[in-house]
């Protein structure tokens, strides 16, 4: 105690609680991980480098048999199953499908997204002869969209900068990359957070609000770019955190 906290208390007024360790992340080993649109790369190296953590992992699909298969393909104790049983049965239902299908996913399976914590990765992309470019959505961002249709849920923002080629590759042990988390809640942030720093070479840090999500979720039309001139599967480090 500083003598500054001791006159405090002396004086009547309580001390200060000391900051919380931002590092000091929950443990999420228990949770049961779905991945929405998991039969295509993202969603399937999602759900490979989880299960390979350890994670108890369900790929969704339109259709069962579709899940199922892939499922078998990955190993690692992965199950397939339909969408939305696939939702109804995860604790952290990760949303892997393309733009175009979003909202309308979203919408289909309010009941089973109810008080689950949904963490989207859809960067609303354009593509044309110059290349990627971001889509403006409505409300915002892809993110936004899914908060405004899931209001039963807790909605947060991640995974939006990986590469689904490193992810799927089993040579590759260790994906040098930070995610950016957003969310609202801080201790759902935290959850997801977590989840990342459980794959390898992964760190999940804090990036604001889903207000500030678009900036986000536009950013991969950048690294898409430089993907193409280097021939790279670029990641992103922030630096001195
Ligand atoms: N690929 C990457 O490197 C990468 C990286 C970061 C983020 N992301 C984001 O992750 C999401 C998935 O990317 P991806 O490359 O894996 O996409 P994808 O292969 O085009 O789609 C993923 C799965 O979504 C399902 N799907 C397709 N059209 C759909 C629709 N209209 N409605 C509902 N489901 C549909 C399909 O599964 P079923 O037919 O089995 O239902 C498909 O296998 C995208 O939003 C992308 O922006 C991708």
């Amino acid at each position: 105690m500083t003598s500054s906290d001791s006159a405090q208390q002396s004086a009547g007024t309580p001390a200060k609680a000391p900051a919380k360790d931002p590092w000091d992340l929950p443990d999420v080993s228990g949770l049961v991980v779905g991945v929405l649109g998991g039969t295509g790369p993202q969603g399937k190296g999602l759900a490979y480098r989880l299960a390979l953590a350890g994670q108890k992992v369900i790929i969704g699909s339109r259709a069962a048999e579709r899940a199922q298969a892939a499922a078998g393909e990955l190993g690692h104790g992965v199950e397939g199953a339909d969408n939305a049983e696939t939702a109804r049965r995860s604790d952290i239902v990760i949303v892997a499908v393309p733009w175009e299908g979003h909202g309308k996913t979203l919408e289909s399976l309010r009941e089973e997204l109810a008080g689950k914590l949904v963490v989207d990765c859809v960067n609303p992309l354009g593509f044309d002869k110059k290349g990627a470019y971001a889509l403006k959505p409505e409300e915002g961002s892809a993110a936004e969209q899914a908060a405004a249709l899931l209001p039963d849920s807790r909605v947060a923002a991640a995974f939006h900068h990986l590469s689904a080629v490193l992810l799927q590759d089993p040579e590759i042990d260790r994906i040098d990359t930070d995610v950016m988390v957003l969310g609202e809640e801080r201790a759902d942030v935290e959850i997801v957070q977590a989840l990342a720093g459980r794959i390898a070479g992964m760190r999940g840090v804090f990036a604001g609000r889903l207000r500030n999500a678009h900036q986000v979720e536009s950013l991969v039309a950048n690294l898409i770019s430089v993907n193409r001139r280097y021939k790279a599967h670029a990641g992103l480090r922030v630096t001195d955190v």
